[in-house]
């Protein structure tokens, strides 16, 4: 099974790209790919940009790339109670290409934040709104505290409620 993960963060240091990573590995035999949106960085969108530039061709590899998947897990960083700037301006670019740019793959949504909030904003934002976007969410996780949680030098998760509860989500899959 191909997994493509992702998070929806521009950082270098992204802690929803390790969690992203992190569960997707938890995913019995997968092939597992993570992708760095960066590598998918376009002007900032607007719709004289794209009468100006029609659909750039990093936003249809990106929704190639998607579509190579047997399943999605994307991470969500959120940025004031919202997707990041860098996430929604990829969004918003794919979407105008193919607005159905889940394509349907089964999906896990993710976030976590250093708080005890855990990014909930931005993942019920994510949740409610796949659907329009052809996305079937198999499971959602909220991983708060992301620091007390996840231990950095070993790249292990040390809370074991929320590793059993990623070990039940990669199941949906
Ligand atoms: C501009 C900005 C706004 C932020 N707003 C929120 C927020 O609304 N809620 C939250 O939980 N964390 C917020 N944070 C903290 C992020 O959760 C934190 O930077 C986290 O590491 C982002 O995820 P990432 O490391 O995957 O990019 C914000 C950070 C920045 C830079």
């Amino acid at each position: 099974m191909k997994v493509i993960a992702l998070a929806a963060s521009s950082s270098s240091q992204s802690i929803n790209k390790k969690l992203a990573t992190y569960t997707a590995n938890l995913v019995p035999n997968a092939d597992v790919e993570t992708l760095d949106i960066n590598d998918y960085e376009m002007p900032l969108f607007s719709e004289d940009r794209e009468k100006k530039l029609g659909n750039p061709q990093l936003a249809k590899d990106f929704y190639a790339k998607l579509g190579e998947a047997d399943a999605i897990i994307i991470a969500y960083a959120e940025h004031n109670g919202s997707y990041t700037a860098a996430w929604k301006n990829l969004f918003d670019w794919t979407s105008r290409f193919e607005r159905g740019l889940y394509q349907n793959k089964p999906m896990l949504v993710l976030a976590s934040s250093p708080g005890p909030g855990g990014a909930r904003n931005v993942l019920d934002a994510a949740v409610t709104s796949a659907p329009h976007f052809a996305g079937n969410v198999v499971g959602s996780l909220s991983f708060p505290s992301f620091y007390d949680n996840f231990d950095q030098e070993t790249n292990e998760i040390s809370n074991e409620a929320l590793k059993s509860d990623l070990l039940a989500l990669v199941k949906k899959l």
